[in-house]
C-alpha cells in the first residue's frame, strides 16, 4: 500500500473533543446545555443500533439526549405533532428523525415539518436550498465529514478535480454542492454516467457514495489522488469460516491504496466521522439559537 491512510475513527475522536470544549463553554459561561432529540419510528434492527450509539455518544459530550421510540403503526398525525412539539421545546436544539420510516409515513412531509434550524440531518428543504445557494445551512453530516477530512488533508481544495460518485439526497448531491462552495471542480457520476472509469480517473478527488461493494478499483484512481470512501457494504467472507461476513467499502481498498495518494479506510474512515458531525451540529444549531459565536471548523 502506498497511499496515506486518512483515520476517520481518530479524526472523529478530536471532533467530539472540540465539541465537549464548546458544551462546557455553553454551560458555564451561559448555563446552556444543547439537547439533541431522536425520534425512531419501528423497530429496524440497524436503525435501533445507530440511535443508540447516537444517544450514547451525545451524553458523552456532555450534551441532553431526548429519545423518542414511538410504535410501528405510528399514525403520521401523532409524529407531526410530536415533531411539532420538539419545535417549539426550547431545551431541544437538534431533532433527528431516524431513516427510513415505515412506508405508510411521508418521509418528505415528516422531513419538512422539522423547524428548519433544528434539522441537523440537513434534510430540511430549505435547509437543502441554502446549501444549494452558498448559504449558511445547516449540514448533511456524512458529507460534512467528508468535508472536514478533505480540509483537514489538503487545506485548500480550490481548484481541484471532484468526481462524487452517487447522486442520492443525503450524500451525492450535497457533498457535491460542498465541493463546490470550496472551489472544486465538480462532477457527479452515477449509474447512467457513461464511461465512469474514466471520469474518475481525472479526479484530484473521489468521494464513493454509490452502495455497491468495491466497485471502484485501483485502475479507476488516478495516481496520487485522494480517495473518501463513503460506502459500507457487508459481503460474505468465506475465507473467514462459514457464514462469515466483512464490510467493505464502494472502494476495492487494496487496488484503490496502490494508487491513491490518500485513502479512507472502511470500517475507520468516514462512518465514524458521520455521528460526530451531529455532534457537531446539534451545538451549531444551539449556539444559533442563542445568537452566540458559532464554534470554528465545526461546521461548512
Ligand atoms: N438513516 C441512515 N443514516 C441516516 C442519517 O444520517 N440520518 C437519519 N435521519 N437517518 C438515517
Amino acid at each position: 500500500m502506498t497511499a496515506k491512510l486518512i483515520d476517520g475513527k481518530a479524526f472523529a475522536a478530536t471532533v467530539r473533543e472540540k465539541v465537549a470544549g464548546h458544551v462546557a463553554r455553553l454551560k458555564e459561561d451561559h448555563g446552556i446545555t444543547p439537547g439533541l432529540a431522536v425520534v425512531l419510528v419501528g423497530e429496524d434492527p440497524a436503525s435501533q443500533v445507530y440511535v443508540r450509539s447516537k444517544g450514547k455518544q451525545t451524553v458523552e459530550v456532555g450534551m441532553n439526549s431526548y429519545e423518542h421510540k414511538l410504535e410501528a403503526d405510528t399514525s403520521e398525525a401523532d409524529l407531526l405533532a410530536l415533531i411539532d412539539k420538539l419545535n417549539k421545546d426550547d431545551s431541544v436544539h437538534g431533532i433527528l428523525v431516524q431513516l427510513p420510516l415505515p412506508g405508510h409515513l411521508n418521509e418528505d412531509l415528516v422531513i419538512n415539518s422539522i423547524a428548519p434550524e433544528k434539522d441537523v440531518d440537513g434534510f430540511h428543504i430549505s435547509n437543502v436550498g441554502l446549501l444549494g445557494t452558498g448559504q449558511k445551512s445547516m449540514v448533511p453530516c456524512t458529507p460534512l465529514g467528508c468535508l472536514m477530512m478533505l480540509r483537514d488533508y489538503h487545506g485548500s481544495l480550490s481548484g481541484m478535480n471532484a468526481v462524487v460518485v452517487g447522486r442520492s439526497n443525503i450524500v451525492g448531491k450535497p457533498m457535491a454542492n460542498l465541493l463546490l462552495k470550496d472551489s472544486c471542480t465538480v462532477t457527479i457520476a452515477h449509474s447512467r454516467t457513461k464511461d465512469i472509469e474514466a471520469v474518475c480517473k481525472q479526479a484530484d478527488i473521489v468521494v464513493a457514495a454509490v452502495g455497491r461493494p468495491e466497485m471502484i478499483t485501483g485502475d479507476w484512481i488516478k495516481p496520487g489522488a485522494t480517495v473518501i470512501d463513503v460506502g459500507i457494504n457487508r459481503i460474505d467472507a468465506p475465507e473467514k469460516g462459514e457464514g462469515k461476513t466483512r464490510l467493505v467499502g464502494d472502494c476495492h481498498f487494496d487496488s484503490c491504496a496502490e494508487v491513491a495518494g490518500a485513502i479512507t479506510p472502511v470500517p475507520g474512515g468516514v462512518g465514524p466521522m458521520t455521528i460526530a458531525c451531529l455532534l457537531a451540529n446539534t451545538v451549531t444549531a444551539c449556539c444559533r439559537a442563542n445568537n452566540l459565536n458559532e464554534p470554528e471548523g465545526l461546521t461548512a
